[in-house]
């Protein structure tokens, strides 16, 4: 017997112009599956190329993607070892796949590494580098910043630092600040989502998340999906925004 397919999830989903995402939940998807961590962490990263290939099918303005914390130094050396590596390897693929092919789907992309990298390796460095250069000749459409040794503590205090060294003796205001954080140019993020199911920020984005709408998912990382974002964004469309207002 032929019957239709009820279609429970009808509402369309409206999309912000920049969504951020704490992707959490690596080690612990790792660890159901009797894994090491690292396995968790390369189940990430596809997962996270995934996402950027439906954040350009969905013509997100601004996505921005939790990879590496100040804090998270804190692990064992072997762990960051691995995700070092990963960074690399990335990188290096960003070059490949979102650069050098110039294919008319990815021409309009803008990748950026924000977050304190001059601690990284000279080859991580050299590749954010290169990548950054190739950004001068293109007009985004969609842009992906991954934070990587990114804390946002670290954040305000180098912006500070940097208006007193341009600025001394000086008075600073919000727009200063807002000037010279790795994030300046660009919007606020509208819906900050965590996956693996924490309620905290962990040092992400503490001043540009100031009004942000926050979404906890218990979906750990390397399991999230686009429906999964749809999810989120179906969710935050519901909310009420009043930014202090009535
Ligand atoms: C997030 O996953 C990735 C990074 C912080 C690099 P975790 O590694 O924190 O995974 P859990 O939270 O331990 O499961
Ligand atoms: C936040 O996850 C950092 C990233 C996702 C890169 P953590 O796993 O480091 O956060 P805590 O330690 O649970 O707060
Ligand atoms: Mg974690």
């Amino acid at each position: 017997m032929w019957f239709k397919k009820k279609n429970i999830e009808t509402e369309k989903p409206v999309y912000p112009r920049h969504i951020a995402i704490i992707m959490d939940g690596n080690g612990r998807w790792a660890k159901k599956r009797g894994m090491p961590r690292s396995f968790g962490h390369k189940a990430g990263v596809a997962v996270a190329e995934k996402i950027i290939d439906y954040a350009i099918d969905i013509k997100l303005q601004h996505i921005s993607l939790y990879a590496f914390s100040t804090e998270n130094w804190q692990r064992p050396d072997e762990e960051i070892s691995t995700l070092m590596t990963l960074f690399d390897t990335y990188a290096e693929k960003v070059i490949n796949r979102y650069y050098a092919e110039k294919t008319e789907r990815y021409k309009s992309l803008y990748i950026r590494f924000l977050g304190d990298t001059s601690v990284l390796s000279p080859s991580i460095r050299e590749k954010i580098d290169t990548i950054e250069v190739l950004n001068r000749e293109r007009t985004p459409s969609t842009i992906v910043n991954i934070a990587v040794n990114y804390g946002g503590r670290r954040e305000i205090v180098k912006a500070v630092n940097d208006f007193i060294a341009r600025n001394p003796g000086k008075h600073i205001t919000e727009a200063d600040i807002e000037k010279y954080l790795y994030f300046s140019g660009q919007p606020d993020p509208d819906l900050i989502i965590r996956t693996g199911g924490e309620m905290r920020l962990s040092n992400f984005m503490l001043w540009e998340s100031a009004y942000s709408e926050y979404y906890s998912c218990p979906v750990y990382w390397p399991d999230f999906s686009p429906e999964d974002l749809d999810r989120a964004v179906i969710d935050f469309n519901k909310r009420t925004r009043r930014f202090g207002g009535v």
